[in-house]
């Protein structure tokens, strides 16, 4: 039977087994560690210590949470919108432990993608790999278009100037053309194409302002704090407070950007799981913080419809328009920040699905020079920064969220499902109360997702539906992980995952 199929065929084992082994075929933890930083053309360099992991963690996740979702949660949870904080802080929490103890035991540059291939098979890492894209690729957009925002208002605080609207929105915005958008996602270009090290200076520098911009607002806006404001504290019951919690799980997203670096990290299987839990404890804290005092000093009922609530706050506080644009210049640098560390997120998981060959090789070529991987980054600007500029994003902004939560789902699972299968390998953190609080995380996951509504379901349902065509069409064909007859799996190298085509 074999000999009829010829001897192409006979020679890789994986056509013999089928299709289903195919998509169930799993790497060997052993074997995506070794490939660690190898791409195509060359190796990550490896230059980022703990301090450098937990800023690019804080970069990716203090932004737009805070600077803009706080105003749209509080009219759901009244003052009590800390405690919707530390309900979507919970959920984040929860997950935050799964892969802080997977990227100190498979510290490689794919993170839940990685983590996915070693523990449930290609399909299932795959589609983590296109969950991803939406949580990385799809929110650098809407995120560079919330910065274009920002940067108007912070143009007409200082400058009295106002872009045209053809400028700064696209067609079907009122627009042709969002420069600021791009002009943002060019910026964070480049500077990774300086390389890892210089990209992770600046971001420690963008960090430090917006958090010494957050300290400040905190500050001023202190003054104005009344107890009265805090009565009565949940005007709209648990029900608001949890929907409020759902709203700003967004402002969590990006505390596992840290695992993107696994292959840049000096000594990544001590210091990604503390750069992972650190960031979101110092994120958490901050965020009540600045949720605590934005709702003392401004009652509750003045949040609804208000855009840059802290800026406002600050207005009617001070009375000045001085302390309102340092704001709107805190805002424009912190969510530079998340633009630059989010992109980078997204440039290494490509990084690490192509050396696998489920997309192009070019995505792993590394440069020399900069020991960075330049065409990668090139291309994703390019796309990142024309979806951001040129197409209304509307619903497919929404669906970041359900795509970062059931990549988080997935992680708590390939936590419980890798203590089975590999109970020997060495775990720098592990989870406590395993396998309960990764159920609790994935629980979370579940609910947080069923919160969301059903056109955000439909979009996703598309979204995995066009994930699934370009699996079956090109990702499955040139894997270039061999199955063989026994189940047992193996890398081949480029020359004979090129033989099948
Ligand atoms: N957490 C990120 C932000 O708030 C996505 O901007």
């Amino acid at each position: 039977m074999d000999r009829d199929t010829g001897p192409h065929i006979q020679k890789t084992p994986d056509v013999r087994t089928g299709g289903a082994a195919r998509l169930m075929r799993r790497k060997p933890v052993e074997l995506l560690v070794a490939e660690g930083g190898h791409g195509e053309g060359g190796e990550l360099r490896r230059s980022l210590g703990l301090w450098q992991l937990t800023m690019i963690s804080i970069g990716a996740t203090l932004g737009t949470g805070i600077f803009v979702v706080l105003g749209e949660a509080v009219p759901d949870a009244g003052p009590a919108v800390v405690v919707s904080f530390i309900i979507a802080g919970l959920t984040a929490l929860f997950s935050a432990l799964s892969y802080a103890e997977l990227a100190g035991t498979i510290p490689v540059a794919g993170s839940s993608y990685s983590y996915a291939y070693a523990t449930m098979g290609e399909l299932v890492a795959w589609v983590c790999g296109w969950c991803l894209l939406l949580e990385y690729g799809v929110s650098v957009a809407a995120v560079a278009v919330g910065w274009g925002q920002y940067i108007d208002e912070l143009l007409h605080g200082t400058l009295g100037v106002t872009l045209p609207q053809a400028l700064s929105a696209p067609p079907g915005d009122g627009g042709l053309f969002n420069v600021p958008a791009l002009l943002v996602v060019v910026l964070a270009m480049a500077f990774l194409l300086g390389g890892a090290r210089e990209s992770a200076r600046a971001n420690t520098v963008m960090v430090a302002v917006k958090v010494v911009a957050l300290l400040l607002f905190c500050a001023v806006a202190a003054t104005g704090v009344r107890a009265g404001n805090y009565q009565p504290f949940m005007p709209l019951g648990m029900a608001g407070v949890s929907a409020a919690g759902a709203t700003l799980f967004f402002s969590y997203i990006g505390f596992d950007a840290a695992s993107t670096a696994g292959e840049e990290a000096k000594d990544p299987q001590r210091d990604l799981p503390r750069a992972i839990l650190l960031s979101l404890v110092l994120v958490t804290a901050l965020y009540c913080l600045v949720a605590a005092v934005a709702v003392g000093a401004t009652p509750w009922q003045h949040f609804e419809g208000s855009e840059a609530a802290l800026s406002g706050i600050l207005h009617s506080v001070t009375g000045q328009g001085f302390w309102p644009t340092l704001l709107a210049f805190g805002a424009v640098v912190a969510i530079a920040s998340v633009v630059l560390t989010v992109l980078y997120g997204q440039t290494r998981i490509l990084f690490a699905m192509s050396r696998d060959g489920l997309v192009p090789s070019v995505f792993s070529k590394v440069d020399p020079r900069s020991g960075s991987p330049r065409a990668n980054t090139v291309i994703v600007s390019a796309f990142c920064g024309l979806l951001a500029a040129a197409v209304p994003l509307g619903r497919l902004a929404d669906a970041t969220s359900i795509g970062t939560l059931f990549a988080f789902g997935l992680v708590n699972v390939a936590v419980i499902v890798l203590r089975r299968t590999r109970p020997d390998m060495r775990r720098t953190f592990r989870v406590p109360l395993s396998p309960l609080f990764p159920l609790a995380g994935l629980g979370l996951c579940l609910w947080m997702m069923f919160s969301l509504d059903a056109v955000t379901w439909q979009v996703f349902g598309l979204w995995m539906a066009v994930g699934a065509v370009v699996y079956f069409g090109y990702g499955m064909r040139r894997s270039r992980l061999r199955t063989a007859p026994d189940g047992t799996a193996a890398a081949a190298g480029p020359k004979s995952a090129s033989t099948e085509e």
